[in-house]
């Protein structure tokens, strides 16, 4: 049996299967099964500032309409404060004290303040790291790619200062040269980079003539974009790299690992089979290390990386140029 304990940002972790943010941390018998089943670590689902404020706006809205109708209303019904992050806060201290797997806390902000802010008090909730989801749509055409990566860097350096626990930082593929992001990030301190995150994208009902919001789960093909970004910077910057984004076979989880992932995340695949499925993804992985003759993961992972291949142009190649030539 091959040793298959993980190292990401410095936290020593059982396997390298950890459970990505979603909805599977929002109950306390799903964590517990998560960390019987084995699982590496969990990234609690994200603390979104944006639906807090929305929350906030909506109950000042309903505070308003009593308060115009009835005046006097108010000496009955005082201001009260919405609780804000705490619900958010508590549920990750009530997670820290039943399991003990490593546990990341992850943040999606949006106003310069609120990224600190939030920040320290996730950290104060006992998590061993905080995950930054970095992602919004920008929709200003006035505002250029420069703008925004200049926002991005600011916006961990400031969440770097305020924090003592490693950050990391879920990156979208979607960048000019993700490459030179994360090395930025990497300068700036961050311990981790999580390759990639996905997204909802809106779709339209034909029949209806209307908007909807899909929410499908990843597809296998999909681990090539980060496989293609873990193998171009693996050994070119210091951070641990996790890949995201279609992992859903000990086969993948092994490919991204050959390409320089320190870990993986997943979330769909534990949709699609419910979470004792970390222990097969697992089991699979000490199956081909054994027939491998591997017995840690550090005796294969970048062997495959851009720096470590027999064939590093592979992962600069994105035409179908050859493609194109034999059909000529
Ligand atoms: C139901 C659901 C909820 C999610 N919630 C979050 C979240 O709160 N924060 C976040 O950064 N990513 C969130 N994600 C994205 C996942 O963490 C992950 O990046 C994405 O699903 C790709 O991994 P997969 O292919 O294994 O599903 C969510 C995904 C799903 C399916």
């Amino acid at each position: 049996m091959a040793d298959l304990a993980a190292t990401y940002m410095g936290i020593p972790m059982a396997g390298p299967v950890v459970v990505a943010a979603c909805s599977l941390s929002g109950r306390v018998e799903t964590i517990q099964r998560i960390e019987a089943a084995g699982a590496g670590g969990l990234v609690i689902k994200s603390l979104f500032e944006e639906q807090i404020m929305a929350e906030e706006v909506q109950l000042k809205k309903e505070e308003r309409v009593g308060a115009e109708r009835f005046p006097e209303s108010l000496t009955y019904f005082p201001p009260v404060d919405h609780a804000g992050a705490r619900e958010h806060l508590m549920w990750i201290e009530r997670t820290r004290k039943v399991v003990q797997m490593p546990l990341i806390g992850s943040l999606n902000a949006y106003t310069p303040g609120g990224w600190a802010d939030y920040a320290r008090q996730i950290e104060q909730t006992g998590v061993n790291a905080l995950e930054l989801n970095v992602y919004a749509v920008q929709t200003d055409p006035d505002r250029s790619g420069a703008d925004v990566e200049a926002e991005l860097f600011d916006t961990v350096s400031a969440v770097i200062d305020q924090v003592s626990i490693p950050v990391s930082v879920k990156l979208s593929p979607f960048y000019s040269s993700v490459v030179n992001i994360a090395s930025e990030l990497d300068r700036r301190g961050a311990k981790g980079l999580v390759l990639f995150n996905r997204f909802i994208q809106p779709d339209i009902d034909p029949e209806a003539e209307a908007l909807r919001n899909v929410m499908d789960l990843s597809r296998p093909a999909e681990m090539r974009l980060p496989l293609r970004y873990v193998a171009l910077l693996y050994g070119k910057v210091d951070a641990d790299l996790a890949a995201n984004t279609g992992i859903h076979t000990p086969d993948a989880i092994v490919r991204q690992i050959l390409a320089g992932a320190a870990v993986v995340e997943v979330a769909s695949v534990l949709y699609a089979h419910d979470v004792e499925y970390i222990r097969t993804l697992h089991d699979g992985v000490d199956r081909w290390m054994d027939q491998k003759g591997y017995r840690k993961l550090t005796d294969f992972r970048g062997k495959l990386s851009q720096a470590d291949a027999p064939a590093p142009f592979a992962y600069e190649r994105a035409q179908y140029v050859e493609l194109l030539m034999q059909q000529v």
